[in-house]
């Protein structure tokens, strides 16, 4: 079994619905079983896209909702209350993509830290793991999550771009780390010695599509499908058995969003 834990199947930068349903084709044809789409990161309206799209295709997709650090400047008690209504579908498996992002600082930094925290007691609330987007944090994303005592709940690093160190921090308390195509990257060395040792129990796999798209097809729009050139890339830094990997990074996708 292969999946995708993190893409962005929306319609806005998929053409259309119809562009989704032929990238869900194409990843069903290359053997990926299940995508988790992430209804944050293009505006407070990509939750309510996520949440149609995982109902059209329940057998194979679960949704996320959440707001983006970079839309945390979008935040209103109205959206918010929203947002967490839709938390509640049964196709929705965790809040996120939610965070901090000091290094675009695409809105105020006060904005990011009181959504962020928001969505951490929501989710608190309603006992629903949470995806966490950080760049360039400085460590604060991890003390939000101390200070919430959000690890209990279930906490997922995705794109993972931090060094071994701060992973293992992350391990301790009990959070998973997601690992997308950058390990492809001619740069990424620094993502392949995280993918080689982060614990078996611990890893997932994502494209993060529709950015990020592994090698060999740099240029190109991601999408779930090239899942395979990520489980391939962890395997041979792990010295692992490609199926078995994938195997194991699935059983840890569905343990985590309870999607058994
Ligand atoms: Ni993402």
């Amino acid at each position: 079994m292969l999946i995708d834990s993190h893409c962005h199947l929306d319609p806005t930068v998929f053409g259309g619905d119809a562009g989704v349903d032929e990238a869900i084709a194409r990843a069903r044809a290359a053997g990926v079983d299940r995508m988790i789409t992430i209804g944050s990161g293009y505006g407070f309206e990509s939750a309510g896209r996520a949440l149609a799209v995982a109902r059209r295709h329940p057998d194979v997709l679960r949704a996320t909702v959440g707001l983006h650090p970079h839309d945390a400047k979008l935040a209103t008690d109205d959206t918010l209350a929203e947002l967490y209504a839709m938390a509640d579908a049964p196709e929705v498996v965790a809040l996120g993509e939610m965070g901090l992002d000091f290094h675009y600082d695409s809105s105020p930094r006060d904005e990011q830290r009181r959504v962020f925290r928001a969505q951490l007691a929501a989710a608190r609330e309603r006992q629903l793991p949470v995806i966490i987007h950080d760049r360039d944090s400085a460590g604060e994303t991890l003390a939000v999550l101390d200070d919430e005592g959000a690890w209990e709940g279930g906490v997922l690093y995705h794109c993972y771009t931090g060094d071994v160190a701060a992973m293992e921090a992350i391990v301790s308390r009990g959070g998973y780390i997601s690992i997308p195509g950058i390990v492809t990257f001619k740069n990424g060395d620094v993502m392949r010695e995280v993918a080689a040792r982060v614990p078996a129990d611990r890893l997932l796999l994502e494209t993060d599509s529709p950015f990020l798209t592994p090698i060999p097809f740099r240029g190109r729009r991601n999408e779930p499908a090239y899942v395979a050139y990520v489980a391939q890339k962890v395997a041979e830094v792990r010295g692992a058995d490609v199926a078995e990997l994938s195997e194991q990074a699935a059983a840890n996708t569905r343990r985590f969003f309870r999607w058994e």
